[in-house]
């Protein structure tokens, strides 16, 4: 079957969800990036996250090209967040992208990656002594001033100069799950437009911190240009800088419905208001997370067991410890059985954990899934490993890169000996 014709099928349908390397064998099932599901299955277990290599570095190519060719000063700045992985640090970093880390923990991780500290930006708004001082020693190029206890810390631990950009709340609300929000008037994150104006004057008052600019960041999942747009306008009123990190928060399609902006669209509309509200001279930085990572990865699982009762319960070997993203914000996401892609009739795809709300999708349309059978559940690149728990003592999956038929593991599938390890006796 042609491409062409694939996409008005229900296989092209769900196939239109998996990552851009992913294509059917001739007995209908899913490769990807060239490896069959079966045997990525039979040899690293379920449930497992595969991620098309070539999609990710098409992804971060893709974002570069179409940042650059709107605005040349720039850089694209992967919100490490969405998918930290030793591996996807090394990976993104070999495509040139900037690193955003928030805290010790992906501090460390990016540059076990061996990324280049100047391309590292830290952010956290509760970075303690410890983080700043491992930041300051480490060489990270930006430092994202939250709070004043921030600029505190900083003087405190900066021998020399460190640039700094400093956290603006742009007082806007974007059209997510509340959860997702960060830009809105009583957010978490970030100094009100008055209070920044008295850490601007702290900071260019300071002779160790060098403020370069300003910083900003709506929210994830973000469905619409406009709010991008808004954002702009309102940190205008601030003066002129030399650098603008806009942060990221581009939503991503995971079911059929969802019609995100295309990355082009996105760049469209905020480099168009970028020309409008800052200076021509400025670099401007993007921070993409979940739109840089979340379609090139897919998790495998198996079905366990299947319950005809009020509805029909396909229940597989993983769920809430493996994918938060449901329960903490409500995410739909679609599936399919491996070996016979395409819809079907409705059940409730449901995991193994003790709670009623673990269930994965609710009404997917399923061809005749079996007990020990694939399912695999695209769209689960951002924020699932990075939520990943050890919740009823599962066990956090192995990570596998798929590319060109060749798969190799990069993260091992947690041991029971693993969930003992940290006991002290
Ligand atoms: C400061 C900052 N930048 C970028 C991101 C990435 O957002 P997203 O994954 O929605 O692109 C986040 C995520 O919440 C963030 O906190």
């Amino acid at each position: 079957m042609s491409p062409v014709d694939l996409r008005k099928t229900p296989e092209g349908q769900i196939l239109s969800l998996f990552p851009s390397g992913t294509s059917l064998n001739e007995s209908n099932e899913l490769l990807l990036g060239g490896c069959s599901a079966s045997e990525l299955v039979a040899t690293f277990g379920t449930p497992a996250l595969i991620i098309d290599e070539s999609a990710l570095r098409d992804r971060a190519r893709r974002y570069q090209d179409a940042l650059r060719s709107r605005w040349p000063n720039s850089e694209v700045i992967w919100a490490s967040k969405s998918l930290p992985l030793t591996s996807v640090f090394r990976v993104l970093g070999e495509e040139g992208l900037g690193i955003d880390v928030a805290g010790g923990g992906e501090l460390v991780m990016a540059l076990a990656a061996g990324i280049n500290p100047s391309k590292i930006v830290m952010h956290g708004n509760a970075k303690t002594d410890e983080e700043i001082e491992m930041a300051v020693k480490a060489g990270v190029g930006t430092i994202v001033v939250d709070n004043f206890d921030d600029i505190d810390r900083l003087e405190r631990f900066v021998q020399n100069e460190q640039a700094v950009l400093v956290r603006i709340i742009p007082g806007i609300l974007p059209d997510t799950h509340l959860a997702n929000a960060t830009g809105q008037n009583d957010s978490k994150f970030g100094l009100s437009i008055d209070d920044a104006k008295v850490a601007i004057a702290r900071l260019k008052a300071s002779n160790k911190l060098r403020l370069d600019g300003l910083h900003l960041h709506l929210g994830s999942q973000i469905m619409s240009t406009e709010p991008f747009i808004q954002s702009l306008q309102a940190i205008a009123s601030l003066g002129e800088f030399s650098v603008y990190d806009l942060g990221g928060g581009l939503g991503v399609r995971y079911t059929y419905a969802d019609s995100p902006p295309t990355i082009e669209e996105y760049l469209d509309a905020l480099i168009g208001a970028a020309r409008k509200y800052l200076p021509a001279s400025a670099k401007i930085m993007i921070e993409p997370g979940r739109s840089m990572v979340a379609d090139t990865a897919v998790t495998l699982y198996r079905v366990v067991t299947i319950k005809r009762s009020t509805r029909t319960f396909v229940a597989i070997d993983g769920g809430m410890a493996d994918n938060l993203e449901v329960s903490l914000y409500g995410q739909r996401f679609e599936a399919t059985v491996a070996t016979r892609v395409g819809g079907g009739e409705l059940y409730s795809l449901v995991g193994r954990h003790c709670e009623s709300g673990d269930i994965l999708i609710d009404g997917v349309k399923l061809v005749d899934p079996k007990i020990g059978e694939i399912i695999a559940v695209p769209v689960t690149g951002a924020y699932c490993l990075t939520m990943a728990n050890n919740y009823n003592g599962a066990r956090r999956p192995p990570v596998v890169f798929c590319k060109d038929g060749v798969a190799r593991a990069v993260v091992r599938r947690e041991t029971y000996d693993d969930l003992l390890a940290r006991d002290v006796t």
